[in-house]
């Protein structure tokens, strides 16, 4: 199958009403579209619809084990997807909706099972981006939208990283700026009555423990997983994020820089991902800047581009500066430990 994106539409600056019922009738034809999230792009479907969910496992190259994330515009259109919702799901729901946050929750008949991988559950998220929320309310549709990216690749936050990536694999695209988040919605999933973090994202540990008394972390966060291996979420044994160049992390020390150095003394022509204020101590031009060291917003929102900047830099290393594992660093953390394939120097 192939795919031709016609259309390219910029509403950076607003959205057009004319330009929005086109996009609506192309996701009625169970077309993709290419839209923004406060997160990371998505390649969004019309979720109740097999036809439409299966191109985007082909766009993507996606295994056929690894389910959909489901976005909705409202608690109504939620409740419709799913049943059995308990009372601390509510609580979740309540708490973090609409947001970067995603529930894992038992689904009903009309969520196509070509979305949910043939489970019994679907992840299910109402994204706060105005330009998302809005095809979803107008057009009254539940929308699949794994991120942007072939899968395997960093996840796409603007669309000039990922413009040559996907042209060719969506019906249109819609230019919604960058995201002002830049990493994945938290994947949760109540497990025994205690909410359990299967993806770390934006909403942290914290805020969920303030929320609702009580959670956890998975046990697979940071563990490299085999590939026949039985894990909460499917998404946990697939390579992800990882540039073409070989890449190494070197834990957050206050070594950090010399170790750095000391990589680049053997390997002259690596390339770093590094902070803002230690560029001019390290012995590289190839510098590529994350963002400040005491800033974890601006390095979440800058990592994926970070990573796609490597492959460009034609270096035969990627050395990475990580940062500490807390709070929002952890879920940027998960995501550089997985671009390494977890080769971690600490
Ligand atoms: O921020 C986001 O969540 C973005 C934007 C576009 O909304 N979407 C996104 O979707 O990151 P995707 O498909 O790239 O990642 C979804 C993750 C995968 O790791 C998948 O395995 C997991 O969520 N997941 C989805 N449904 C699940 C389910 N029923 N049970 C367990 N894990 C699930
Ligand atoms: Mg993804």
């Amino acid at each position: 199958m192939e795919f031709f994106m016609k259309y390219m539409y910029d509403w950076k600056e607003k959205i057009d009403e004319n330009e929005l019922n086109n996009v609506i009738q192309i996701l009625k034809n169970d077309g993709l579209v290419l839209v923004p999230t406060e997160t990371v792009y998505g390649i969004s479907a019309n979720a109740l619809s097999d036809e439409a969910c299966k191109k985007i496992f082909i766009a993507k190259g996606r295994k056929q084990d690894n389910p959909l994330i489901v976005h909705v515009s409202d608690k109504e259109m939620l409740f419709k997807l799913v049943k059995n919702v308990s009372e601390i799901e509510e609580k979740l729901i309540d708490a973090f909706m609409p947001g970067p946050f995603t529930l894992i929750l038992e689904k009903n008949e009309i969520v196509s099972n070509v979305a949910s991988a043939g489970n019994t559950t679907i992840g299910i998220r109402m994204p706060e981006n105005s330009i998302i929320h809005d095809i979803i309310k107008q057009s009254k549709l539940p929308l699949s939208a794994p991120s942007a990216n072939i899968s395997g690749k960093p996840s796409g936050t603007c669309i000039e990283d990922i413009f040559e990536e996907l042209k060719d694999k969506v019906d249109c695209i819609i230019d919604g700026g960058e995201c002002k988040i830049g990493i994945e919605s938290t994947v949760v999933k109540v497990i025994n009555g205690i909410p359990t973090i299967l993806r770390p994202g934006f909403i942290t540990e914290k805020d969920i423990k303030e929320a609702v008394g009580e959670v956890k972390l998975s046990n697979n966060l940071f563990k490299k997983v085999e590939k026949d291996e039985l894990v909460e979420s499917p998404g946990m044994k697939y390579r992800h994020y990882a540039p073409k160049t070989k890449c190494i992390l070197v834990a957050k020390s206050n070594k950090q820089i010399e170790k750095v150095n000391e990589i680049l003394e053997e390997h002259k022509n690596a390339c770093v991902i590094g902070f803002s204020e230690d560029r001019t101590f390290i012995n590289t031009e190839k510098f590529i800047d994350v963002g400040s060291k005491n800033n974890m917003n601006e390095v979440a929102r800058n990592v994926f581009s970070a990573l796609r900047k490597v492959d460009r830099e034609n270096a035969d290393l990627a050395i990475i500066e990580g940062v500490e594992k807390e709070g929002l660093g952890l879920s940027i953390m998960n995501r550089l430990v997985r671009a390494c394939e977890n080769n971690v120097i600490e």
